[in-house]
């Protein structure tokens, strides 16, 4: 694995700063909240500072097809998550190694010979990094989110995770890259059976963790996004945000130094989805890189994260702090 994937010892020293970061029981839960009301849901005020900065050098131009992205200059739009806006926060380094990078990787499914899902696709993206992947419905995103966890392998060429080329791994070590991704779902896939705390004591298990650091780490978990109350119950007894905070809780639980997203909001109302973006964020800024895909607008217009947009499998616009851009209804 390569050296910016962490170490036990690197792993250990983040647990610990995550720890810090832990809700108490009493903390609210996820918001009963009305769309205005952009109350702090989680201790975010005990946000570790995020990591050291240097001034990025700009990603990539925005191009003449997608002249739609809010101007740097451009206050963040009022919305529920103007409190998440990035303006104030440091932009990562983008030097060293990249934590995942593209080099003109296309994609082809069998069923669709003549139509890639994705095209001669570049980009790299850094430890620490957040980012947005936007584009109309069939432009690529979990297309592309499933070649960064391998569960397809691109048609042409190369996904380098972690400094490993995915093209070439062979399946038996798959799993071992998966224990360093966490993922997040538009529809949770918790398992019905299991009350919230065995569903993420399940992703710990299935890694052979030994009972002590299950039983450790499973409250601990719970407790960060809010749910240490709620560990007994069955995710039939959750609400929707209730039920993606056990799966983010799932997707950190072995502290993963990636975070990948495929629109964990898209079943959840704005306020709802407010609470899943603040844990996302503060997860993000104690240095897991997250990359998520969306249809939101008003979030990835108010956050100002880097923002990759797809058109028809391309990358027609990667900007630092963007918008979401004008594609007419998507
Ligand atoms: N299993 C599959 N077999 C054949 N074609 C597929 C398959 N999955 C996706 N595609 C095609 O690949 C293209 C990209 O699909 P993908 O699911 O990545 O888009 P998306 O941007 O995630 O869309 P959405 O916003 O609707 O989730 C589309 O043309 C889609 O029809
Ligand atoms: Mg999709």
């Amino acid at each position: 694995m390569a050296s910016h994937f962490r170490s036990a010892e690197q792993q250990g020293a983040v647990d610990d700063e995550l720890n810090q970061l832990a809700t108490p029981d009493s903390a609210p839960q996820v918001p009963a909240v009305s769309a205005d009301d952009t109350g702090e849901l989680l201790a975010s005020d005990a946000v570790a500072p995020a990591p050291s900065v240097e001034t990025p050098e700009a990603v990539h131009v925005v191009t003449a097809a997608d002249p739609a992205t809010v101007p740097a200059d451009q206050p963040a739009s009022e919305s529920v998550y103007s409190s998440l806006s990035n303006d104030e926060a440091p932009v990562v380094s983008r030097t060293g190694t990249p934590t995942v990078s593209f080099k003109n990787v296309s994609l082809i499914y069998p069923a669709q010979p003549n139509k890639p899902a994705l095209d001669d696709v570049s980009l790299d993206i850094y430890p620490g990094e957040f980012v947005f992947v936007v584009g109309h419905s069939g432009s690529g995103k979990s297309s592309l989110l499933r070649l960064i966890t391998r569960e397809l392998k691109a048609s042409s060429g190369q996904v380098i995770v972690a400094g490993q080329d995915l093209t070439k791994m062979r399946n038996k070590k798959v799993p071992y890259l998966r224990r360093q991704i966490g993922t997040v779902y538009q529809d949770f896939k918790l398992l019905p059976d299991k009350t919230v705390y065995e569903n993420v004591a399940f992703a710990l298990e299935c890694i052979g963790k030994p009972r002590s650091v299950v039983k450790a780490q499973v409250p601990e978990v719970l407790r960060l996004v809010g749910l240490g109350e709620r560990m007994n119950h069955f995710p039939d007894q959750l609400s929707g945000g209730e039920q993606q905070r056990v799966s983010v809780a799932r997707a950190m639980v072995n502290r993963p130094p990636l975070l990948v997203c495929d629109e964990p909001t898209g079943n959840l109302d704005p306020a709802i989805s407010l609470g899943i973006m603040k844990l996302l964020d503060l997860i993000n800024r104690n240095g897991t890189t997250v990359i998520m895909a969306t249809h939101d607008r008003e979030m990835v217009d108010s956050m100002r994260k880097r923002v990759i947009a797809l058109e028809a499998g391309h990358v027609v616009r990667d900007q630092e702090r963007g918008g979401y851009g004008y594609y007419g209804a998507l």
